[in-house]
């Protein structure tokens, strides 16, 4: 596998260690080791333990069922609503007027809603989508901003076990297609639009353009942001406040069972069509809430912040599901870090007193970039304890970010996980692991995690292999939504006959047994914690009547971690138009970087756009990729003896070196 050298070297450098504070392992909601241990005994045991946190109606019959390998069942034949567990279980406790949902929109209008308002809010709605038709098992689609009828809105849809599918506000609208019909949705709710560095984003209209090709699409909820002028079509168009006032008030929640589907989130693969993760009930509540409450030690009196958008798994599990139910309080905030200021986090850390701040690598770099001076004019001395997810750290930043944010006295939580996941696997224990700087350190108690090798050997310690799950957990993806086999050849088909889940990452770990996380192996890149597939973005440059064949990279990036970079052959004819000068080549760069961002989103504009004449590739056809890489980031390039043509690549950095084109 592609381990990089370079990385492996700077990562064994990296020997610094922090313990844990004596007073943070004194009050840590877990500080004996022995929890691995008695995990690691009757890992089944473990879990059903932690499920006793969580009320069901009816008590499962069976922990695990892996009879039938990769599709597992948890808690068998337990009935439970996810619903019921965030809200309507902490009306009837001292929590009942305790903030549920903190919420800072990007004007700075702040709302906050107890458990007792969150309820009233989500049993409305309840009625509002069953009025619509919504009934158990019918797919909701959610295309909002960060505010709460977000939250409201998915909280609703658990209630009445419709699996609801959030698209990532960013998205595109043919992107936003194509998640609506892979999973049939009836129906969307969206916003009239949202903010983003004072603009607004055109929620509404790019939903138009979606539903218009969405035929299973039967009625719009449309939430009033931004205020401004939208379309609405009589008779499918419906306002969320209008529908709100005429709502009954009461509504009960289903009795879902633990295995029926609680959401379907698309994340990027390695071909280009997005797959629709499935999710299910209860082991997933088991597993967000159990990790939600020891890594990030929750307390009472925590408020609670995690950065991520609602659109991104981290937001399902870590903004909504695992901390509410915990009884948590849960900040929200609809903005972006630098808008008005580059110091609105640290701004709102000090108003509300964040206690735990829960934020992504991408993040860190920009601050750091920005400067000390930032973080400094704000008091954080409420925070006690800071969390990284979404990409490798690197130790400056991880550095950076213990002194600067968390003052020296925050353990860092550095969580490795993935969409498919769901809950966190690989993390320390804030009350009992030392950290290093740049490691995700260990598995989660009751977690069984290896580093293998191609043919499924155990890698020695101090040796970086695959990332491989060998045993299942509660929040574990079910399926790929309508395609089975995809989802067997996709995570369980490459260690023979073990029914083994293959990540997709890379990893090394050190002689102490922690975890070095290295990245991708396959062709995923991870812009600014996000991942997408060099497919999709391919297959958007190609729907471009110019291009005749483009491969794409992720390329190291300051910031994003990783940036696009696309190289890109032309039709016959457009590169005539250049020559003869009736094309511009800078115009048509940047037409298709538009086109792109058109097709899929903001999140996936390529940072630069090199057109060659021919792409390197092996004897069978495939592009070699790897190599390319080496270009783009200005290395000697690796292995060549598998190219058809060896001129082509050395032609190609030739000419990318003097960035000719
Ligand atoms: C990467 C995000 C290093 C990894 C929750 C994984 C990380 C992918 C870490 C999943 C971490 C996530 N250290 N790498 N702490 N956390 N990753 O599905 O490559 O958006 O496979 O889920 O992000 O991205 P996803």
């Amino acid at each position: 596998m592609a381990v990089n050298r370079e990385t492996l070297d700077t990562l064994l450098e990296e020997n610094r260690i922090f313990y844990p504070d004596k007073e943070f392992v004194a009050r840590a909601n877990v500080n004996d080791r022995a929890i691995y241990d008695e995990a690691r005994a009757d890992t089944q045991g473990f879990w059903a333990k932690q499920a006793e946190n969580l009320d069901w109606f009816q008590k499962w019959d069976r922990v695990l069922d892996w009879d039938n390998p990769p599709f597992a069942k948890w808690f068998v034949n337990g009935k439970i609503n996810a619903c019921y567990n965030c809200v309507d279980r902490h009306v009837l406790t001292s929590r009942r007027t305790k903030p549920a949902i903190i919420f800072e929109g990007e004007p700075g209008d702040i709302r906050t809603l107890t458990y007792e308002e969150l309820q009233r809010e989500v049993m409305r709605f309840a009625n509002v989508l069953k009025g619509l038709g919504v009934s158990r098992g019918d797919r909701v689609a959610i295309y909002m901003p960060m505010i709460p009828e977000l939250a409201i809105a998915m909280l609703a849809c658990a209630r009445l076990g419709a699996p609801h599918s959030i698209v990532f506000g960013g998205f595109s609208p043919e992107s936003l297609r194509d998640r609506i019909n892979d999973a049939a949705a009836k129906l969307l709710i969206t916003a009239d639009g949202g903010w983003r560095r004072g603009k607004i984003v055109p929620l509404k209209h790019n939903a138009d353009d979606a539903v218009a090709e969405c035929p299973s699409i039967e009625s719009v909820v449309v939430v009033r942001r931004t205020g401004q002028e939208v379309p609405m079509i009589e008779g499918r168009d419906y306002w969320y406040h209008e529908l709100m006032e005429r709502a009954a008030a009461e509504c009960p929640c289903e009795e879902t069972d633990s295995e029926d589907m609680l959401f379907i989130l698309y994340t990027s693969g390695t071909t280009g069509k997005p797959k629709g993760v499935v999710h299910t009930t209860g082991g997933y509540l088991v597993g967000t809430s159990t990790t939600h409450r020891i890594i990030f030690d929750h307390k009472e009196d925590d408020i609670y912040w995690c950065t991520a958008d609602i659109g991104w798994i981290t937001g399902h599990s870590y903004v909504i599901y695992g901390p509410l139910a915990n009884g948590a309080t849960t900040l929200m905030f609809e903005g972006a870090p630098d808008w008005p200021q580059q110091d609105r986090f640290w701004d709102i850390i000090e108003r509300h007193k964040v206690t735990v701040f829960y934020t992504a690598p991408t993040a860190i770099r920009a601050f750091m970039k920005w400067g000390r001076k930032w973080p400094e004019q704000h008091d954080l001395s409420s925070l006690r304890l800071l969390g990284t997810v979404g990409e490798p750290i690197n130790p400056e930043a991880w550095i950076w970010y213990y002194k600067n944010i968390g003052g020296g006295r925050c353990p860092i939580v550095d969580t490795w996980w993935q969409t498919e996941t769901g809950q966190i696997m690989i993390s320390p224990l804030p009350g009992i692991t030392p950290l290093k700087p740049g490691s995700a350190t260990v598995p989660f108690p009751g977690i069984n995690i290896d580093v293998v090798d191609k043919q499924g050997n155990s890698v020695e310690l101090g040796k970086g292999g695959y990332l491989v799950i060998k045993e299942p957990w509660p929040a574990m993806l079910r399926t790929i939504y309508g395609d089975d086999q995809r989802f067997i050849d996709q995570y369980w088909s490459h260690f023979g006959d073990r029914w083994w889940y293959f990540a997709g990452d890379g990893v090394r770990r050190d002689y102490d047994n922690y975890h070095w996380i290295l990245g991708r192996v396959d062709d995923v890149i991870n812009v600014s914690g996000h991942r997408l597939s060099t497919m999709e973005v391919e297959s958007a440059l190609v729907d471009h009547q110019a291009v005749a064949e483009a491969a794409v990279i992720g390329k190291s990036h300051e910031i994003k971690g990783q940036a696009i970079s696309a190289f890109v052959t032309l039709k016959e004819h457009v590169w005539q138009e250049i020559r003869n000068g009736d094309m511009d080549r800078k115009e048509l760069q940047k037409a298709l970087k538009a086109h792109v961002v058109k097709k899929i989103g903001a999140i996936a504009r390529p940072e630069d756009v090199f057109f060659t004449a021919e792409l390197p590739k092996t004897r069978s056809g495939k592009i070699m990729r790897r190599l390319l890489r080496d270009v783009a980031e200005g290395r000697a390039l690796g292995d060549t003896t598998t190219l058809a043509d060896p001129a082509v690549i050395a032609k190609l950095k030739a000419q990318y070196e003097g960035k000719e084109s």
